[in-house]
């Protein structure tokens, strides 16, 4: 897993004090409103470089450093806190976690035999203050002993509720945080508002928190992860709180309607031995990409009372519990260009070009920047820091600009008059815009697109020959190329009798291919193969999808909204073509589909009903000869959704050879593993 990221060296007394000022700088933004001029990863290395220093130079620690102290000593606030609110202590490996579970076990004189395990949360800690039941205050973190109150934003918090199921005084500590929709939604509110967004959810969060009065309301999430009763209080209950084991404690949270990660995939489990901790932690990092909100590591916590009160606290934090960090997904690096490209369906769209920075294991240099719209409301400039977002295998992306970094050398960012590709106009009337030309502008790329080989796989049509066809004017669509003759391929040049008998015979072949592959090759937006494949069982024929309106649309999975009525613009946009295509006789139907009425049944009875299966490796028996596409076509055929990536919704992996993070993850989630040999078995009936 990850290393100990480097720490800021620093040379003399006066780097020092310039480095104590720059965290204390950014730790205060940190926690106020979010805007650190340090993403989390220079934070920490910073301030690592400071207590390294100051290890060396004890004579020469300013009182301000922030280290020891918690939130860097940021934040102050006036309501003091029952109990202080610590931090975590952070390890960045296994073996810096097996190094400080030796440590604790020394300290105890025994081993620890429950550790509970749960996802780090990446928000704000807060205090929730319940009395007989009732929610009645709200305070945050601040300095640890005294906190900021922020009762206003009770009843906009889901996850905690205003009552709790019993008429209880306790305290709840957690986090609040913004998932990934209520960040969407709290940008496309404030965009409406004030024409600008949100760095990111966590900044989104803590502005949110703190801002009392705001003419919008942003919706934020509850994630309780620990109770306190108050500390003179004796009744069954409060005992029971101090001594019962974390676990059983976050069941009784959950108990009265708070929210507590249980309903997540990440649900906090307790493991016996550190060998099972560290399977956790990699289960949980597996699925952090998928995840609807952020975790920035896994909390690991002695369960047992005995155990916590045996371990203590240090000044800053507790010693039974750990911060296992997972490295960064999001970083702020510069903007240097952006590069502008039409896509096969006409669309433009704009790439950031990056100041290289490496981010959840790989460097990105590049990253999405959507669309024009997309950057003006995020009012990016070139030369701008800007936050970048990936985790696993998403693709990167720029999430907003930080402004306060400004240095007032920006420049807007050139926006294409003309088409980039061919030079005409474009049609900005929706928000991606396109050619004019729409499909036409790069013909090429869609016809090559068209009879790829997961598509119409016509065999010998490559680029050149596409080409030369486009050139002298015979097609200016895939369709037209069934309709090519045989004395106009022999009166081009480098085209013989054989090549072009051969050519002819594999175009006739195309024909018969089956809908699935004739409507990928048709390549409408936001259809790829394998919602391509969804379609063409689902509706079975040409017609039916052609007849059906965004709402039937709709029925196939993964089709929400968004997507259903772009579907249907795009085949209005395509109905010419795809008239040609069947006066050509080419082929539209899926072997073996029943159109929407009665598909249902015949799918449960399927061997891969309902089953999500992914495939990786070098496939070997029976499998050896066919493509990943067409593996996924069987797949398909046999009732299952084939899918490119593991996540804790997947039923079966086919593992064939070479196979690499695919199977791990698989294991680590505990996804069911087949070889190509016992998968062709089972679905031999579909080959
Ligand atoms: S337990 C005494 N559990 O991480 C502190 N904290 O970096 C015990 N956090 O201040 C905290 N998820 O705000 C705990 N499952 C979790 C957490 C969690 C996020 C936060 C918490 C804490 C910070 C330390």
């Amino acid at each position: 897993m990850t290393e100990t990221p480097p720490l800021t060296v620093l040379a003399d007394d006066t780097a020092y004090a310039e480095a104590v000022q720059l965290a204390v700088d950014s730790a205060a933004a940190y926690y106020a409103d979010g805007t650190s001029t340090l993403d989390d990863d220079a934070y920490d290395r910073l301030v690592r470089g400071i207590q390294a220093y100051e290890e060396e130079h004890p004579e020469a620690v300013l009182p301000s450093s922030p280290t020891g102290k918690v939130a860097g000593g940021a934040v102050v606030g006036d309501v003091p806190h029952t109990v202080p609110m610590l931090s975590l202590d952070n390890v960045f490996g296994a073996e810096q976690l097996s190094d400080w579970a030796a440590g604790l076990e020394r300290r105890l004189g025994r081993a620890v035999t429950v550790w509970s395990v749960e996802p780090k949360l990446d928000g704000l800690a807060i205090s929730a203050r319940y009395h007989n039941g009732r929610l009645t205050q709200l305070v945050t973190r601040g300095d640890g002993s005294a906190g900021e109150d922020v009762s206003h934003a009770i009843g906009t918090i889901v996850g905690l509720p205003d009552r709790l199921a019993d008429a209880v005084t306790v305290e709840l500590r957690g986090e609040v945080m913004m998932t990934a929709s209520q960040f969407e939604e709290a940008c496309a509110k404030r965009q409406a508002h004030d024409g600008t967004t949100f760095a990111n959810p966590r900044s989104a969060a803590a502005g949110t928190l703190r801002t009392r009065e705001r003419p919008y309301v942003c919706e934020l999430t509850f994630f309780g992860y620990g109770v306190l009763p108050p500390p003179d209080d004796h009744s069954d209950l409060a005992v029971r709180l101090r001594e019962l084991p974390h676990s059983e404690i976050m069941d009784w949270v959950a108990a009265q309607g708070v929210q507590t990660t249980a309903a997540t995939p990440v649900a906090g489990i307790v493991a016996e031995t550190l060998e099972r901790v560290q399977e956790r932690v990699g289960e949980i990092a597996a699925v952090r990409p998928e995840l609807p909100f952020g975790i920035d590591g896994i909390v690991i916590k002695c369960d047992l009372a005995a155990d916590q009160a045996a371990a203590g606290f240090s000044s800053r934090a507790p010693r039974w519990a750990i911060a296992y960090k997972l490295p960064a997904t999001e970083k702020i690096t510069k903007l240097i260009g952006v590069e502008w490209n039409t896509g096969r369906t006409g669309v433009i769209a704009p790439r950031a070009v990056l100041e290289p920075v490496e981010l959840d294991g790989s460097i990105v240099t590049y990253a999405t920047l959507h669309n024009v719209a997309d950057i003006t409301r995020r009012g990016l400039m070139i030369g701008d820091s800007v936050t970048v977002y990936k985790a696993g295998d998403v693709i990167p992306r720029v999430e907003a600009p930080v402004v306060h970094l400004r240095t007032g050398d920006e420049q807007p960012i050139p926006i294409p008059t003309a088409c980039p590709s061919c030079g005409d106009s474009i049609d900005s009337s929706q928000e991606r815009w396109r050619c004019v030309r729409g499909r036409a502008c790069r013909a090429i790329a869609s016809i090559i697109y068209a009879v790829g080989r997961d598509q119409l796989d016509i065999e010998g049509l490559a680029e050149n020959r596409i080409k030369q066809f486009l050139d002298a004017g015979f097609i200016t669509d895939f369709a037209d190329l069934f309709f090519l003759t045989r004395e106009q391929l022999l009166g081009l040049e480098r085209m013989g009798e054989t090549s072009t008998d051969n050519l002819l015979a594999a175009i006739e072949q195309a024909k018969s291919r089956p809908l699935s592959r004739v409507f990928a090759a048709l390549g409408v937006r936001g259809t790829g193969r394998s919602m391509s494949r969804r379609i063409a069982r689902h509706f079975a024929t040409m017609d039916n999808i052609r007849a059906a309106d965004a709402e039937a649309i709709q029925q196939v999975e993964g089709i929400g909204p968004e997507k259903a009525p772009v579907v249907v613009a795009e085949l209005a946009e395509l109905a010419p073509l795809i008239d040609k295509l069947v006066q050509a006789g080419v082929n539209m139907t899926e072997p073996g589909a029943t159109p929407p009425a009665e598909g249902e049944q015949t799918q449960s009875g399927l061997p891969l009903a309902s089953m999500s299966v992914v495939v990786t490796g070098a496939m070997t028996g029976p499998l050896a000869s066919l493509s990943r596409n067409e593996v996924n076509e069987l797949i398909e055929r046999a009732g299952g959704k084939a899918s490119s990536s593991v996540s804790a919704k997947t039923s079966l992996l086919v593992a064939g050879e070479k196979t690499g993070s695919k199977r791990a993850k698989a294991e680590t989630l505990g996804v069911r593993i087949m070889s190509p040999e016992e998968f062709a078995d089972q679905v031999s009936a579909f080959l």
